[in-house]
């Protein structure tokens, strides 16, 4: 049966939060918040960024919420349920979740079933093993410059050759936005036993040359809905350009989707 998207939204939001009561009240509560309140997880889908079989590690996953939200999708998908012309959500083949913090760690563990894996661990030392999706959601900027560069050179080298590496910064350029989005991430670091040190973030265009570098293919597309913050999606892809998509993406559509 099609639904309109506004339904897709809450019905997602309901089923990809639910398992989370099995890791706690706090567990719940943080999926169903986080979920209905960032724009990005319904933009992901609105896009159809992911390949149809998608063999996906997830650097810095705290409690897995992007697990739980593609493999609730792929469900309702399945099951006849999904907006009319919205492309098909990716078949999840595997998941491999990494996270510093072991009570992220274990809340994913308690909560999303199904062919994943959840590993504490550092993003700077653990074995990325292979992907065709990487993704990086605003985790980056916790580790230093010198550490970032490493990390993205062994992303490029765990991807597969037409692979896809999403990643959310937030840009130093950006002015109030980005003091906004900065003073919020040093709050959630501090939170997460992080400390009170600085987090490193670049400009957008700085990110762009080091993915470039590297070989991706890059387009940016806010993914804050209405809200003031900047945070940017880079999406960045390895082999030929197929035509079908060309300089900044025209995410909006996606970014308002609600
Ligand atoms: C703002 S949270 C984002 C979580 C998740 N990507 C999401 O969008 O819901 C950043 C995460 O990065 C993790 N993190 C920070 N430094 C890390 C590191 N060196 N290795 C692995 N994870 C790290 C933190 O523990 C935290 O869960």
């Amino acid at each position: 049966m099609s639904m309109d998207p506004a339904t897709l939204r809450a019905r997602l939001i309901a089923q990809a939060s639910e398992p989370y009561r099995a890791a706690g009240r706090y567990a719940y509560h943080f999926a169903r918040g986080k979920l209905s309140r960032d724009p990005m997880f319904i933009g992901l889908l609105r896009l159809g960024l992911f390949p149809g079989d998608a063999h996906i590690l997830d650097l810095g996953c705290g409690q897995g919420l992007l697990a739980a939200w593609l493999l609730s999708a792929r469900r309702l998908y399945d099951a006849g349920d999904w907006p009319e012309g919205w492309p098909t959500p990716p078949r999840v083949a595997d998941i491999h979740g990494v996270d510093h913090s072991r009570s992220d760690v274990t809340r994913a563990q308690l909560a999303v079933e199904g062919p994943v894996r959840f590993e504490q661990g550092d993003m700077r030392l653990v074995d990325f093993g292979r992907a065709n999706v990487v993704v990086m959601l605003d985790a980056v900027h916790y580790v230093d410059g010198a550490s970032q560069d490493d990390v993205l050179r062994r992303v490029r080298a765990a991807l597969a050759p037409n692979g896809l590496f999403l990643i959310r910064v937030g840009d130093a350029d950006a002015g109030l936005g980005f003091q906004l989005s900065n003073w919020i991430d040093r709050a959630v670091a501090f939170c997460r036993g992080y400390g009170r040190g600085r987090l490193h973030c670049r400009s957008v265009p700085d990110w762009l040359r080091v993915l470039e570098a590297l070989g991706f293919r890059v387009e940016t597309a806010p993914m804050n809905g209405n809200l003031p913050f900047a945070n940017v999606m880079l999406i960045a892809r390895l082999g030929e350009a197929d035509g079908s998509t060309s300089g900044s993406a025209q995410l909006r559509t996606a970014d308002n989707t609600s």
